[in-house]
């Protein structure tokens, strides 16, 4: 039998260049994921242990676990109007479980979201090179993706951003940048929002590697009253405390949207793991106690990075801000889909900064949510390999 595929897959083949995730051979150096490379902290593994023998192994609340939705509202809050305070404002209203949507990771929330908000056609904005989810799941939806380029140095363009986003549906910030590791600026943000004032445009502000900035300042979306009446912030346990396999993540957007994106959520897998979500209220109680150490860590090797791919010949890239990537013009005349291979056959494994948008071409990204050894050698190979390419 040959079935046949829906538009809705047909589309996401004809245009994503996300790879399947097939494991690379013996010997590789992997710096290809966005995987930490942490075991999982010890406290939220007992939570779930505890979970589990406490008996949450049935369905749970099909909107999330009650108690969970509470403490990220209660953590939104605090987000919020501790922005409020420094910038001598009153505080606003609480945040409520009721704005608080949880599901299958940052993607089960994100692909919700762009399944309850986005039709055929609606435009969804996307300053890029950015994550490459993002478009694949507004293909799926029949949506169209307008791609708008970042600045010169990775930020976000708010005056190119605003023009594109004229009768757009969505807009989608990805902060701190997978794949480029900056950071924008709190004023950036809040300018996105003067400029979308009175409009219907939804912000979507990715914040899964808000936990990892190395010096600069990451202000949430959440902290930006300019966005808020149009804001759903999505977070996650995968980088934050090296939770990729519990496959949980949530948002926190005005009510309406809320309920659109939860029943979506539902409706597309049903309730949220019961056990998994006692165990992140264990992770997100604890908060940065959990992550600080991996946050010194990454920071560690970020500096490797900036020493080592800096000293290749040719290669440029600015040090990252945050996130764990380093996202560099590589300098040889190919295609970056080329010059991945060609380094994947010398021992190295990278992605392609056309996975992330036209104007990752020319640029390759490496993750250091890998050894010391491993990064080390990697960029030995990475450098030895686009000398041999160079000629
Ligand atoms: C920016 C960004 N958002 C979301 C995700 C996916 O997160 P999750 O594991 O929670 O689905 C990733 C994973 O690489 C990511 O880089």
């Amino acid at each position: 039998m040959n079935p046949a595929i829906s538009p809705a897959l047909q589309r996401i083949r004809q245009t994503s260049s996300r790879p399947a995730g097939v494991q690379p051979p013996a010997g590789t150096i992997n710096l290809s994921m966005g995987e930490p490379d942490f075991a999982a902290p010890a406290p939220v593994v007992d939570a779930l242990h505890r979970a589990l023998l406490d008996g949450h192994t049935h369905y749970g609340d099909l909107g999330g676990d009650p108690q969970l939705r509470a403490l990220v509202a209660e953590q939104a809050t605090a987000v919020r109007n501790a922005a409020e305070a420094s910038a001598g404002l009153p505080a606003s209203a609480a945040v409520t479980a009721g704005q608080v949507s949880i599901g299958h990771g940052a993607t089960g929330v994100l692909a919700a979201a762009i399944l309850a908000l986005v039709g055929p056609g609606d435009r969804v904005v996307l300053p890029e090179p950015t994550y490459s989810l993002y478009s694949d799941l507004v293909e799926m939806v029949g949506g169209e993706v307008v791609w708008v380029p970042l600045d010169a140095d990775l930020h976000v363009d708010v005056e190119a951003t605003l023009a594109a986003c004229v009768r757009a549906r969505m807009l989608i910030l990805c902060n701190p940048g997978n794949p480029t590791g900056a950071v924008f600026p709190a004023a950036a943000l809040a300018a996105l929002g003067e400029g979308l004032a009175g409009t219907d445009t939804v912000v979507v502000s990715d914040e899964a590697y808000g936990a990892f900035t190395y010096g600069s300042a990451f202000t949430s979306a959440l902290a930006v009253p300019q966005l808020t009446e149009r804001l759903i912030q999505v977070d996650t346990l995968s980088k934050t405390y090296a939770l990729t396999g519990f496959r949980l993540g949530w948002s926190v957007a005005p009510e309406p949207i809320a309920q659109a994106v939860s029943q979506v959520g539902r409706t597309i897998a049903g309730a949220p793991n019961a056990a998994v979500q006692k165990a992140a209220i264990a992770a997100l109680s604890a908060g940065e106690s959990l992550y600080a150490d991996m946050r010194q860590v990454y920071a560690a090797r970020r500096e490797i990075v900036v020493e080592e791919l800096g000293a290749i010949p040719g290669v440029e890239f600015a040090a990252p801000e945050g996130a764990f990537y380093a996202f560099f013009r590589h300098g040889v005349d190919l295609p970056s889909a080329e010059v991945r291979t060609a380094l994947a056959d010398r021992g190295v494994l990278l992605r392609a900064g056309s996975e992330y948008g036209p104007s990752g071409e020319g640029y390759l990204r490496m993750s250091f949510a890998a050894s010391d050894d491993d990064i080390r050698e990697g960029i030995r190979r990475i450098g030895q390999g686009l000398a041999e390419l160079r000629g």
